[in-house]
């Protein structure tokens, strides 16, 4: 197990570089089945989960070579179609193989995917867009089995914008025969990253980022190249963290429009924050405006974001209202900021925070990715010492987020206890 110790209060000033996007680069690295031969990515995260995935792509005979942060996959000898069940419950993207290995393969069994205690986290709107394609789904216990003898492209309504299903439905159909297409779809700027990597393999596809998705099926793709995009996610995160206790912090390699609707909220809140062509500067100031925030489907607020933004809202000169709308479970890290000092009222998905607070370390637990990441910030801002237990969580999305911070003067290590 991993404990994160932070000395928090300090001003931290400095670069950081962000990297590839964590939930672009879980789609890519499993879409690179779909093609014969060979495909690169480049920018992929160092992450955990991009490891988990290259065991899975082991299983699956694929021959993978990673090279700093570029992956060069071979599917040549690909020949399994079963992917276990402590490799599907490692997280969340293992249900990428799904729409990938139906696609290319026509036959998948898999077992329900792991990731953050967020919510439900069903999977039904991937399993209606794979039946609607043609395929026979099984369900075995934990075990899906998916199987066609060949796929058919269909128009498919999605019921809500599911980011997950549209990829995997992508996935499913670029080699279905005929013209599918997705209604409906999210328009997550991950999406067109995925479906530029499928079109470099020789896919067709058109509309990607908007929510109509039109798949031309082919009937073989080649080795694909693409890099993946920088991380909106880890970006927001550190310019929250710069809004907290930076002096002139920078934040570099960013898309700004990708991070727009936080932009707008930290303006809105009086924020000093100066953003360019691909970087953000910014410095705290006193007196943050209080703000109310909803999170919603891109480019609405993020709901990544949402977590890392309550340790703001916490600093903020009166009260604030928070609601998510995406995931039942996105307060699990609310117990532990208001041990810290905060004043946090949720109630079902809604949130009530009253500001400004005093924040002091503590012990704490990382319940799940983004609200661990919330706790490094709340950590940082605090006085005095935050132990932080359960950093795996915290791990599989930001790279090495402990150097990233040291970078900029933050007092943080990681140690195995
Ligand atoms: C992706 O999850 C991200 N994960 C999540 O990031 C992110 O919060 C989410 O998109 C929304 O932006 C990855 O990319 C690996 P959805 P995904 O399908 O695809 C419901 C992080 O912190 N739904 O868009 O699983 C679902 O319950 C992670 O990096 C169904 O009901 O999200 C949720 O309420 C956490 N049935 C909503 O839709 C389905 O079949 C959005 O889910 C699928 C989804």
């Amino acid at each position: 197990m991993k404990q994160m110790i932070i000395n928090g209060n300090h001003e931290l000033t400095g670069n950081i570089l962000i990297g590839g996007a964590k939930n672009s680069a879980v789609a890519l690295i499993p879409a690179s089945i779909l093609a014969n031969g060979k495909s690169i990515i480049k920018q992929v995260p160092n992450i955990s989960d991009r490891d988990a995935l290259i065991d899975i792509l082991n299983i699956l005979n694929c021959e993978v070579k990673l090279n700093a942060d570029e992956l060069e996959i071979d599917t040549v000898n690909l020949k399994n179609t079963l992917i276990d069940e402590a490799h599907s419950k490692k997280l969340r993207a293992s249900y990428y193989f799904m729409g990938a290995l139906l696609g290319k393969e026509k036959y998948v069994e898999i077992f329900i995917p792991g990731g953050c205690n967020i919510g439900a986290r069903p999977i039904d709107i991937h399993i209606d867009g794979f039946k609607a394609l043609g395929a026979e789904v099984k369900i075995e216990g934990n075990k899906y089995i998916l199987k066609a003898d060949k796929l058919i492209g269909t128009d498919i309504y999605l019921r809500f914008q599911s980011v997950g299903a549209t990829i995997n439905l992508m996935f499913a159909s670029v080699l279905a025969e005929g013209k599918t297409v997705i209604h409906n779809a999210a328009k997550e700027a991950e999406i067109e990253n995925i479906a530029d990597y499928l079109i470099s393999m020789g896919a067709n596809i058109e509309g990607a980022g908007t929510d109509e998705i039109t798949i031309y099926g082919v009937n073989k793709l080649e080795g694909g190249k693409i890099t993946v995009l920088p991380d909106r996610i880890e970006a927001g995160t550190y310019i929250i963290l710069g809004a907290l206790v930076g002096k002139n912090m920078c934040i570099k390699n960013i898309i700004p429009k990708h991070i727009e609707a936080l932009t707008n909220k930290l303006k809105d809140m009086g924020s000093n924050i100066k953003i360019a062509k691909d970087y953000v500067m910014i410095s705290k100031v006193d007196n943050l405006k209080p703000t109310n925030i909803k999170t919603l489907v891109y480019p609405g607020f993020p709901t990544d974001i949402g977590q890392p933004m309550s340790v703001l809202l916490t600093q903020a000169n009166g009260t604030s209202l928070f609601e998510e709308t995406i995931w039942e479970n996105r307060m699990g890290h609310v117990p532990s900021l208001n041990k810290m000092g905060a004043n946090i009222k949720v109630k079902g998905m809604t949130s009530m925070t009253i500001g400004p607070s005093k924040l002091h370390g503590e012990e704490v637990v990382a319940t799940d990715l983004r609200g661990g990441a919330a706790l490094v910030l709340a950590g940082l801002t605090a006085e005095g010492t935050t132990i932080i237990n359960d950093v795996e969580h915290i791990l599989r999305g930001y790279e090495n987020i402990d150097e990233k911070l040291r970078n900029v003067g933050a007092k943080i290590e990681i140690k195995e206890i």
